[in-house]
């Protein structure tokens, strides 16, 4: 279902046929479908405008500047020729009264009076953060994807933000590579959804409705298979690997209409992206037929010197623009390889139809977003948009629908609020509200967060007697993090750990149960997060060991995006809540006290060590077909939990699949059903996870492979008939025997259930 076309925003909302109750009204969503007779204006527009340009101007609009406080000696002449030539882009503006000020200059001062485009990192928020996208995956609820990301585009437009850089739609199948954050994890079909789901949200029913951003997924393309896992490393990838794993979620945000891309800073397969024509044109253009504008990364056009593919950096702007990039992000402190634009178009270095094909496309991005007409925001409607109650309910909901259950012995959890008079909250992470937040949230734009700590509070009141131990610190990282804001720390008093370590192990001794709050500070993920190891950090695992061994019921919630290796602890349950965001502690307070049923499952698979990665379900079959016991002669490699993974405070049976035809043409659709039923006593929801595998063909295909999904919300006792459809194009793949894309007639596995280990089974076969 990947090459799904555009649908409309309210029909997307409310095609999942879940409670819509928790959907943000949109009114400002009611302006009609683009028009031929709308973009034929648009380009006459832009063309009357191009006509008058001059060289500066042009390579000016090809420029996007970082606008950071204070501003670097080497960008202040950049900024000054707003006034005169204009600029394409600012990057980092966030203060309302700013953003009007900047856009009077280049409306009012500039030669041409053509407006600014604004842009930012709208990750997951901007006033009200949701939860990390890895965790908005692992709801499996794109119309609720959808909801947070119209949210954090009504916010961000308030504020004068037109272009987020998001969603980020790589593929993560190594977790030792920070960015995993930000993606939807390891699966191109779970991510394409989320792709999907992101771009509606950002956009809207259209590009340039108002209350709405132009979504720039990115990073294109394979920046999340970096050698080892290490960020910004070079990425070597076949085409079978590109088209089908890495591609797919590109593929599905160009089809819901994205406006922008964000072409990757690293190398592919030898030539960095920034600089790749067969990347940018070929691929994205000619076979994705992406219609939108192009944007570098962070400096990537200037770094192709450093990264040994152009002479200079007059060689790297005409390089770049000739590979069909249409805008340079600008390294703070640097100079836009761009000024050198106008001397290479003098030199004959790039072609003039292919610059003004560039500027077209940001000209037409401003025509179409309305800055013309509309420059300017209502500084004074900014902040009640930013503080509507309706979008902290929206993240209290999503932080609920995403935590995943892991581990639940004796059904502890949820805490029986009878029986449960005190508890001991413990743990470097339960009062952060910055690590409940997580990363890509900014200072100035004034998030807050209620804590695990202050969720539980808030929640019990006086009726439980709450005790806290901070526990540990969090070690600083070794290298700094490449944003320094993410490094900064309060300064506190220092902590005697080994002490407070027996203080809070004394706290749970004397409590009826102990919530922990463990894993990664948010400066140990995100860009330039990467990790070669999946401990927990510091002293946190002292921690844990010396409160479970109290023997007091231990809930451990974990903050983190990766798998993290917990020690084989002895706790009776976790509950890994990812970086849970603005209400993250009232959503984990609900969750605990069983106000909210957990029916997260894991956008990857929990790889056991570092050394196992990568480690994703979708492999092929070997010949030794066992496989995880004896791969490595000293460890199973199995992952301590399968993709798709998480339980519930209920129980489901998957019975009765029935295929409609166990024989179809490959051209039909394949539709099967299952009986699905809840078997415990309260109402929670379940994700039925479908998987195929086709047993020959051109290629060998994946053990598994996810081609369908849905989370369905279940009366206790209530069994459900769910219909799964596949057409041929969840079963086509590109194969590396014919360079192409086959449907092949074979015999395919189907399994249905609750993980990728699923084994309610069925066979079918297409046929010629
Ligand atoms: C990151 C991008 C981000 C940009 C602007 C870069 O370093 O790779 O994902 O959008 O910075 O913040």
């Amino acid at each position: 279902m990947i090459s799904n076309g555009h649908r409309r925003f309210k029909v997307a909302l409310a095609c999942v046929g879940l409670s819509l109750a928790w959907a943000v009204p949109l009114s400002a969503n009611s302006a009609s479908a683009d028009s031929a007779s709308d973009d034929a204006a648009i380009q006459a527009r832009a063309d009357a405008l191009l006509k008058q340009m001059t060289p500066e101007e042009k390579a000016a609009q090809l420029t996007q500047y970082f606008y950071l406080q204070p501003i670097p000696a080497a960008n202040k002449p950049a900024l000054e020729a707003l006034r005169t030539t204009g600029l394409g882009s600012l990057l980092f503006v966030t203060d309302p009264a700013e953003v009007n000020r900047l856009q009077r200059i280049a409306v009012e001062q500039s030669r041409l009076k053509i407006p600014l485009l604004f842009g930012f990192d709208v990750i997951h928020g901007l006033r009200t953060i949701f939860p990390v996208p890895i965790g908005m995956a692992a709801s499996w609820d794109p119309a609720l994807v959808e909801a947070t990301q119209a949210v954090a585009a009504k916010e961000a437009r308030a504020v004068g933000v037109h272009w987020t850089f998001a969603p980020n739609v790589d593929i993560a199948r190594d977790p030792r590579w920070g960015r995993i954050v930000e993606t939807a994890g390891e699966d191109p079909y779970l991510t394409s959804a989320m792709a999907r789901a992101q771009v509606h949200g950002f956009q809207g029913p259209r590009l340039g409705a108002p209350g709405h951003v132009i979504a720039g997924p990115k990073h294109f393309a394979g920046y999340g298979a970096s050698l080892g896992g290490r960020d910004w490393d070079e990425v070597e990838l076949s085409d079978s690997d590109l088209w089908n794993v890495h591609l797919p979620p590109f593929q599905a945000a160009i089809n819901a209409g994205a406006g922008a891309m964000m072409a990757a800073y690293m190398h592919l397969n030898g030539v960095p992206a920034a600089a790749n024509r067969n990347l940018l044109t070929t691929i994205l253009r000619d076979k994705l037929g992406f219609k939108g504008f192009i944007g570098s990364d962070s400096g990537s056009v200037n770094k192709l010197v450093t990264q040994n593919l152009t002479r200079d950096t007059q060689d790297a702007a005409a390089r770049a623009i000739a590979a069909g990039l249409d805008i340079e992000m600008v390294d703070p402190g640097k100079l836009a390889a761009m000024s050198k634009l106008p001397a290479a178009m003098a030199a004959g270095q790039v072609p003039q139809a292919r610059v003004d094909e560039a500027v077209g496309r940001i000209l037409k991005a401003k025509l179409r977003m309305g800055l013309f007409e509309r420059p300017y925001i209502d500084e004074k409607a900014v902040e009640k948009t930013l503080n509507d109650p309706a979008h902290r309910r929206l993240a209290r909901i999503a932080a609920e629908r995403s935590a995943v259950l892991l581990r639940n012995e004796n059904g502890v959890l949820p805490f029986d609020k009878r029986r449960i008079k005190s508890l001991a909250v413990i743990g470097p992470m339960a009062a952060s509200a910055k690590d409940t937040l997580g990363p890509w949230v900014f200072e100035q734009n004034g998030a807050s967060a209620v804590t695990v700590l202050a969720g539980l509070q808030q929640k019990l009141g006086k009726k439980v007697r709450i005790s806290y131990s901070e526990g540990v610190r969090m070690p600083a990282r070794m290298f700094p993090s490449p944003s320094a804001t993410a490094d900064k720390v309060p300064e506190r008093p220092p902590l005697d750990e080994t002490t407070e370590i027996a203080r809070a192990a004394a706290l749970a001794r004397d409590a009826d149960a102990a919530v922990v709050v463990v894993g990664e500070a948010m400066n140990m993920i995100s860009e330039g997060g990467s990790r070669s190891s999946f401990t927990l950090p510091g002293r946190q695992q002292e921690l844990l060991d010396a409160v479970v061994a109290t023997g007091k019921p231990v809930v451990v919630v974990i903050f983190s995006a990766r798998p993290l290796h917990l020690g084989e602890t002895r706790a009776q349950a976790i509950l890994d809540a990812w970086y849970p965001g603005s209400e993250g502690g009232t959503a984990i307070a609900n969750l605990l006290f069983g106000d909210a049923v957990p029916a997260g499952k894991l956008p990857f698979s929990w790889t056991r060590s570092p050394a196992h990665a990568p480690n994703y379900y979708a492999q092929l079959i070997s010949h030794k077909p066992n496989p995880v016991n004896g791969r490595y002669w000293n460890e199973t490699s199995a992952p301590t939990y399968p993709f798709g993974y998480g339980l519930s405070y209920s129980t489901f049976e998957y019975t009765n699949l029935r295929l409609q035809q166990p024989s179809v043409p490959k051209s039909a659709l394949v539709v099967l059903n299952v009986d699905l039923k809840n078997l415990g006593d309260r109402t929670a929801d379940e994700v039925p996870q479908l998987y195929i595998h086709q047993r020959f063909g051109t290629s060998a295909r994946p053990a598994r492979e996810l081609k369908g999904f849905q989370r369905v919300t279940l009366k206790p006792g209530e069994t459900r008939s769910l219909r799964f459809v596949l057409s041929p194009d969840d079963l086509r793949y590109w194969s590396s025997a014919t360079n192409g894309w086959v449907n092949n007639a074979s015999a395919f596995d189907v399994w249905v259930g609750g993980n990728s280990e699923a084994t309610l089974h069925g066979i079918f076969e297409l046929t010629g």
